[in-house]
């Protein structure tokens, strides 16, 4: 497939200081918060040395303990799935794949997805990012017969649970007729977490009471993700599922870095999504990572840049500006991913994310005048996807607009964005741009792939393991010694989840 040049770019000059030529309280203000361009120079055989680290620990069967866990199949993995397609196809991973997210667009109207944490960000956000922003509400006609999308098992939030439940049950009413019926992804790597097992359990027995305890649409309509072993595989296959209806996460890679896995593209390809798309933008970052030099590697300056302002300039804090909504949830799945690979050893940079210009109009006002602890990477596209909507000229004036009549909407954000940008540099606040050139799986793939490798070098560049989240089984385990020592029923009325299985 040939895809227009649309690479993605990291621009950071912003933050880099300029040489003053002479004293000011601001080029004095600016070198104590931006970046040394002199240390970023002296980073770069380091990142070289780290880059070469990373790609060997690609090939290392045996990693010794320091290493440990190591998780880097997700580096290779775009390529390699569309090279098993390209000589396999329907045999290959991705036909699999493929094959059965066409059983649920083709027999479904809605999906409900379960999973948490690294089991259901990516999903989200290339739901988000690339899906009609109305999506579940337009008929089906306009959604060319894709299901609605719903995402649950991400919580414990009774009341959510119960009105997805009611939604189901008052929607989808007769199991003969194709637009109301329903189907679930259930996503587990371990198989073993409570939020989503709990909720499968719930919408499971929902499903038996829809279609009938003993309907083969149990088998057809329900997709476990899951890794190679576990709790999930095998309620899987003690309910009827099928071997080659599992979908498997492999075991070198984990779940903040398996969007590119089942895990993000099976629920991408019910949408609708363009799979081998999202593949090969994320396969073009591997190879700009691995073969590009600094000055045309993204992944490299945005691991050096953030690394550097975060432990030697103090930016504990790293702000995501995101000037489009549709990629509010891919700041979601980044705040996961910086969180979770790197917050550890009492380390690791807190990140925000905030959606501008609505954010200008609350964090805003810190992100200008408040504490000094943050460096913002603004994530910006450079072209909307439809034809910009013009302010116009109007009869009725009141809201003096008409002098900017023949000014569009990307017009106005583009203005928000300069001035905005323009009124930090002033301040001392440093900014950098992720530009997209537009929103597409291609550059989707490419951003969160890119993303993905900057954080496993900002770990190595630390020396801070990015894969593994050791701190994450405290509450699971302190939750589980209180839910066992606790056995008593709630009073009052119950809704039985396992009824009606
Ligand atoms: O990044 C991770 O590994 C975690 O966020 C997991 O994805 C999350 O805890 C869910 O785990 P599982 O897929 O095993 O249910």
């Amino acid at each position: 497939m040939q895809l227009p040049d649309e690479n993605i770019e990291y621009q950071y000059q912003r933050l880099l200081y300029p040489a003053a030529e002479a004293w000011t309280p601001l080029a004095e203000l600016q070198s104590a918060n931006f970046l040394s361009p002199d240390r970023l120079e002296q980073t770069r055989t380091l990142l070289n040395a780290v880059r070469g680290q990373v790609a060997a620990e690609r090939e290392l069967l045996n990693p010794p303990a320091k290493l440990q866990p190591l998780q880097s199949g997700f580096i290779d993995l775009p390529q390699k799935m569309l090279d098993q397609f390209r000589r396999k196809g329907d045999a290959s991973e991705l036909g699999k794949l493929l094959r059965i997210a066409t059983r649920l667009k083709d027999n479904t109207d809605r999906c409900v997805v379960l999973g948490i944490g690294g089991s259901y960000l990516g999903a989200k956000a290339l739901f988000d990012s690339l899906c009609h922003t109305y999506h579940n509400e337009m008929p089906s006609k306009m959604r060319m017969g894709k299901p609605r999308i719903y995402f649950e098992g991400n919580n414990l939030d009774n009341d959510a649970l119960q009105d997805l439940l009611e939604l189901l049950e008052n929607t989808c009413v007769e199991p003969e007729v194709a637009e109301e019926r329903w189907g679930i992804i259930v996503i587990s790597k371990s198989g073993g977490t409570l939020e989503t097992a709990a909720a499968y359990r719930a919408l499971r027995a929902e499903m038996a009471k829809f279609y009938g305890p003993k309907s083969e649409w149990l088998k057809q309509l329900i997709v476990p993700v899951t890794g190679p072993k576990g709790k999930l595989r095998d309620l899987a296959k003690a309910e009827g599922i099928a071997d080659e209806d599992i979908l498997t996460i492999p075991d070198d890679i984990g779940g903040r870095y398996s969007v590119f896995t089942p895990v993000g593209l099976l629920p991408a390809a019910v949408m609708g999504l363009d799979v081998r798309a999202i593949l090969l933008g994320a396969a073009a970052m591997t190879k700009r990572f691995l073969e590009e030099p600094f000055d045309r590697n993204p992944v490299l300056q945005f691991a050096a840049v953030n690394h550097l302002m975060n432990e030697e300039v103090g930016k504990k804090t790293r702000v995501m500006a995101i000037w489009s909504k549709k990629l509010e949830s891919v700041g979601f799945w980044y705040d996961q991913l910086l969180s979770e690979s790197l917050g550890k050893q009492n380390r690791g940079a807190t990140p925000i994310s905030s959606v501008y210009t609505r954010d200008l109009h609350s964090r805003g006002q810190q992100h200008q005048d408040g504490t000094r602890d943050k460096v913002i990477n603004n994530l910006v596209i450079r072209s909307p996807k439809h034809p910009p909507i013009m302010v116009g000229m109007s009869d009725r004036n009141e809201d003096d607009l008409n002098q900017f009549s023949r000014r569009s909407v990307p017009e106005v954000l583009d203005a928000a964005f300069k001035g905005t940008n323009q009124a930090y540099f002033d301040a001392a606040r440093p900014t950098a741009d992720i530009v997209l050139p537009n929103i597409s799986e291609h550059t989707i793939g490419q951003l969160l792939q890119m993303l993905m490798l900057a954080t496993v070098i900002e770990g190595r560049l630390s020396n801070i393991n990015p894969y593994g989240q050791p701190g994450v089984e405290a509450y699971k385990q302190a939750m589980m010694k209180i839910l066992k020592a606790t056995p008593n029923l709630p009073k009052g009325e119950v809704r039985d989840a396992a009824k009606g299985q």
